[in-house]
């Protein structure tokens, strides 16, 4: 089953194509991505009719670059997924219209998917068979997933593709949010976290330290607003900044976040005696983080390819293929949701 994934929920377009018996990459055949972080940069943040316009100019001819790149045409696809919430509205309809669309003119199904069902799921890309998929048949599930991107930071306890239980979440900020405020108060550009983490290798781990915010206590939901202040109280205290004191304080940021990330995680797996993780969404990219969790937790992590982590279409394509194989797919109507609890989706059979 050849699919087309589309991504489109905030300022990445990213499109690929997938099929489970391709060979290399996992299934991938083709993805491309246009970023429009250079496009926001001068505002600061995303702007959402901006974003809506920029996935209208691109979209189409990166479809056309992917089946090109592949040496397939629009009659070779079999089914085509498109990210239907979470995310900025706009950008949402943009994908979904298009995606909908193009599956009724050829007359092949469609799926909405879940954009955190899809951070979740890329990391077993090429790892996931239909013997496998079912709660309990391969010793991965259950697992305990940790989705840490721009707008969630999440854990969840995965039983089965679509089976998923909220452990914990945040009270404020998103990780990656906290990365972006952060490295937006050190004067480094958008998005914050790669910025953070390429100057904290520099840094100093002993010269500062940051509060684990949350973590004296008993459960498994984050808090980062406070760091945000912290961090900004510990500029404010040393400047003018030298260099060697930037990363020195991103240093001290991203180890607490990690830190903090990591004692939430294995709270996580003993609670629900799991020993499988998967991290998941842009903040997975962290080296920091992807081997602090190796070193320090009793447990198997698995994590995807840093390309895979930030948003893309291959990821849409792979868990839009889990449900179109299980014979679900979108009724005609184009339906977009800003808002989307992982818990409401349904396990596939
Ligand atoms: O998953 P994603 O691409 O988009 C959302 O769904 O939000 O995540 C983007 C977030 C940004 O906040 C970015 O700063 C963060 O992921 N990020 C990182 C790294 N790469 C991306 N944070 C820490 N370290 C990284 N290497
Ligand atoms: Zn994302």
């Amino acid at each position: 089953m050849l699919i087309l994934g589309i991504e489109t929920s905030c300022d990445e377009t990213g499109v690929a194509l997938y099929h489970p018996s391709h060979p290399d990459r996992g299934g991938i055949l083709a993805d491309a991505l246009h970023s429009q972080v250079a496009m926001h940069a001068d505002y600061g943040g995303v702007v959402p009719e901006l974003a809506s316009r920029d996935h209208i100019r691109r979209v189409m001819p990166l479809i056309k670059q992917v089946l090109t790149e592949s040496g397939k045409t629009f009659s070779d696809l079999e089914g085509i997924a498109y990210t239907a919430g979470p995310g900025l509205i706009g950008a949402l309809m943009v994908g979904a219209g298009v995606g909908r669309s193009l599956a009724f003119a050829l007359d092949i199904p469609a799926i909405g998917v879940h954009h955190m069902e899809g951070h979740l799921l890329a990391p077993l890309l090429g790892k996931l068979s239909p013997e496998t998929r079912a709660a309990g048949s391969e010793t991965l599930f259950p697992f305990v997933a940790l989705l840490v991107s721009g707008g969630h930071t999440q854990l969840v306890e995965v039983t089965a593709v679509g089976a998923y239980e909220l452990l914990g979440d945040t009270l404020d900020d998103a990780a990656g949010e906290a990365f972006d405020k952060a490295a937006k108060m050190l004067g480094l550009g958008y998005p914050g976290g790669p910025a953070i983490a390429a100057l904290a290798e520099q840094g100093d781990p002993e010269r500062f330290r940051f509060p684990r915010p949350m973590t004296d206590r008993p459960g498994l939901d984050f808090s980062f607003s406070g760091l945000k202040t912290y961090t900004r109280n510990a500029i404010a205290e040393h400047s003018p900044l030298a260099g060697q004191d930037k990363a020195d304080i991103a240093r001290a940021f991203e180890e607490a976040v990690v830190d903090t990330l990591v004692i939430k995680c294995r709270r996580a797996l003993s609670e629900r005696a799991v020993d499988d993780l998967i991290i998941a969404g842009g903040v997975s990219a962290n080296r920091n983080l992807r081997r602090t969790l190796e070193q320090k937790l009793d447990a198997r992590v698995h994590y995807a390819a840093p390309e895979l982590c930030t948003d893309n279409g291959a990821m849409i394509a792979f868990a839009g293929y889990q449900r179109l194989q299980a014979g679900q797919h979108q009724p005609l109507a184009i339906e977009t949701r800003a808002r989307w609890p992982l818990e409401d989706l349904e396990p596939i059979a």
